[in-house]
């Protein structure tokens, strides 16, 4: 079993295979009311050493195309469907997925984002519990009911996605627009870099 303190998962063996591989537990960061969140599939090599989502070279990716878009890193929620590196980064299994969603399914109900942007197509099946063709279906705008209310999942392709295919990056832009846009249609207290 594991135990969290508020946001943070403190302790978990709930994945042996997990609990092998990973160096630490990385949580999400960001602010604890944040309007956006977005949910990756799971640490890589760079999050596991460093202890945070999205800080190796697909973390780059996203801050650069938010700040395009007058939004900080600080400013967003960014989590993940695990919460510990896989062995040699392949995806996690859906035990493990089912394993961490009670921490991720308290994550977003404490947070209580406006918007769930799901980064890559493993978050996307897992939140809306559906096959999902993440290219063509990026920039769409699902209901889904997670964390004890419906709330709204913007599906995104993986920033990663675009290092091994240029023609992913239309696809990222695309979502990730209609995701500062909604971000900015619920403006209550969400600071924007675009305003200065
Ligand atoms: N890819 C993910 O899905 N999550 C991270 O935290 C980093 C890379």
């Amino acid at each position: 079993m594991g135990e969290m303190d508020g946001l943070d998962v403190t302790d978990c063996t709930r994945c042996p295979a997990l609990v092998d591989s990973r160096s630490r537990i990385v949580n999400g960061t960001g602010p604890a009311d944040a309007d956006l969140m977005f949910v990756g599939e799971g640490p890589g090599e760079q999050e596991d050493q460093q202890g945070e989502p999205f800080v190796g070279r697909s973390g780059t990716i996203l801050d650069d195309k938010l700040r395009d878009r007058g939004l900080a890193r600080e400013d967003v929620r960014i989590t993940n469907c695990v919460r510990c590196r896989p062995p040699e980064n392949r995806d996690p299994t859906s035990e493990e997925l089912e394993n961490c969603w009670p921490y991720l399914e308290s994550e977003i109900e404490q947070v209580d984002p406006a918007v769930v942007v799901t980064l890559g197509k493993v978050p996307s099946e897992h939140l809306l519990d559906r096959d999902v063709a993440v290219t063509s279906e990026a920039a769409s705008v699902e209901q889904a009911d997670l964390g004890g209310s419906v709330r709204d999942v913007l599906i995104c392709v993986h920033p990663a996605a675009t290092l091994y295919d240029n023609s992913q990056e239309e696809s990222l832009d695309a979502a990730l627009d209609k995701a500062a846009a909604m971000a900015g249609d619920d403006a209550g207290g969400q600071s924007q870099l675009g305003d200065f």
